[in-house]
């Protein structure tokens, strides 16, 4: 990092890490500019939360407010939230329709497609005003299937190349087509660092959750692919458990999709993005690090624009008892993010083992419940943050 950026020191071992990463705030401010606003993409929305034009939506990537605008053009944009008069914070609602955004501060106005169209008093400006300089500040944008992703840095790889091979699982994941239909949101807020909760690992799976064994996610084929900027994306044949004892009415964990092989995907993106399909839930989750000790996840949940009204009834059923802070198969979530940041107050590194077969070098094969899938992200984040590994020399500032 450059000269001023945190020091630490990062263990020599490529599986483990340090816990005081998930603790320091001054590393978690490195973060916003190294990571945040670097050069990463990040999914704010789906074009299913915002389908008509004048439609939008409001997020926060890092800290910076933005809102995602579906512009009267037919062009889907993301402006700075912030009034290009004193920066007040321009729009407050969460979702909407607008042709037009106004400050109350002074009424200035801003079209859709950012442009400023009116500022009372102007005669009275600063002799250079001119209002074609004025429009709201627009994020770089770019769009997978509907998926629509935007970066502040301006160096940022094209979208197709920074999502490398994950490209498979989450077309998968956004309905073939991406013409997706939202039906809902479920947003809360974790006590947890946002790169605990980034850890997402197939070891866990049947062994925290309990509801999970519902799904064997284990019990069938699987793949994990590992990209070197930190993505990874999971392949899983799913074989949902009729009758062990479980649910009263097991029509909740049936598959109605059109091919049994297609019954998991998981793709999480670095930094903090997880997209999954699990049966017929399509799930997008985006991820706010709002402090260095909590991390908003907004979990919206979609259908597909071409589902008959039973295929509909049943994934907003399927939705909304499986998946989420409360759904069966991942409600004790919560609670190990939270304990993960309460027992990482300690000294030492935290320890990767399943899947671990090197400690001097990375590798590239990882099988479907390796927690070790996480390492080449975890390295990644290292070399974006600027860490030196013990013994590659360095004070920690790279
Ligand atoms: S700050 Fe928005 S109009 Fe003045
Ligand atoms: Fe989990």
């Amino acid at each position: 990092m450059s000269a001023g950026g945190p020091s630490l020191r990062w263990p020599a071992r490529v599986n483990e890490i340090p816990k005081e990463v998930f603790l320091r705030p001054d590393i978690f401010e490195a973060e916003l500019q190294r990571i945040f606003y670097g050069g990463q993409w990040h999914a704010l929305a789906h074009l299913g939360e915002l389908p008509e034009p004048g439609d939008f939506k409001t997020m926060v990537l890092g800290r910076m407010p933005v809102i995602v605008a579906h512009g009267d053009d037919g062009t889907v944009r993301v402006f700075v939230n912030s009034c290009t008069h004193r920066g007040n914070q321009l729009e407050t609602a969460s979702c909407g329709r607008r042709t037009e955004f106004e400050c109350p501060y002074h009424r200035w106005a801003f079209a859709n497609d950012g442009r400023l169209i009116g500022c009372p008093g102007a005669r009275e400006f600063a002799p250079d005003f001119d209002k074609a300089d004025h429009g709201l500040r627009q994020l770089r944008v770019a769009q997978f299937f509907g998926l629509i992703f935007a970066t502040a840095d301006r160096d940022t790889p094209p979208l197709e190349a920074w999502l490398g091979a994950t490209v498979s699982a989450l077309q998968d994941i956004l309905g073939g087509d991406g013409r997706l239909r939202l039906l809902g949101y479920q947003k809360v807020r974790y006590a947890s660092n946002w790169k605990a909760y980034a850890d997402n690992d197939g070891y866990h799976a049947p062994l925290l959750h309990t509801g999970f064994r519902l799904l064997q996610w284990q019990g069938g084929q699987g793949s994990q692919t590992v990209t070197d900027n930190g993505h990874l994306a999971f392949k899983v044949q799913l074989k949902p458990v009729q009758n062990a004892g479980f649910l009263r009415d097991p029509s909740l964990v049936a598959f109605k999709g059109v091919d049994p092989q297609n019954g998991s995907r998981v793709v999480q993106l670095f930094p903090a993005t997880v997209l999954t399909k699990h049966l017929d839930v399509i799930n997008l989750r985006f991820a706010i690090p709002t402090s260095v000790d909590e991390t908003e996840v907004h979990y919206a949940y979609f259908a597909h624009q071409d589902d008959d009204a039973e295929l509909l009834r049943h994934r907003i059923r399927q939705s909304s008892n499986l998946l989420g802070p409360c759904g069966v198969i991942s409600m004790e979530d919560a609670a190990i993010f939270q304990r993960i940041h309460v027992g990482s107050r300690s000294p030492g590194n935290a320890a990767f083992q399943k899947g671990v077969k090197r400690l001097d070098t990375l590798w590239h094969d990882f099988g479907q419940n390796d927690e070790a899938g996480n390492l080449p992200k975890w390295d990644y984040y290292r070399r974006v943050m600027g860490f030196a590994r013990a013994g590659e020399g360095g004070d920690g500032h790279a």
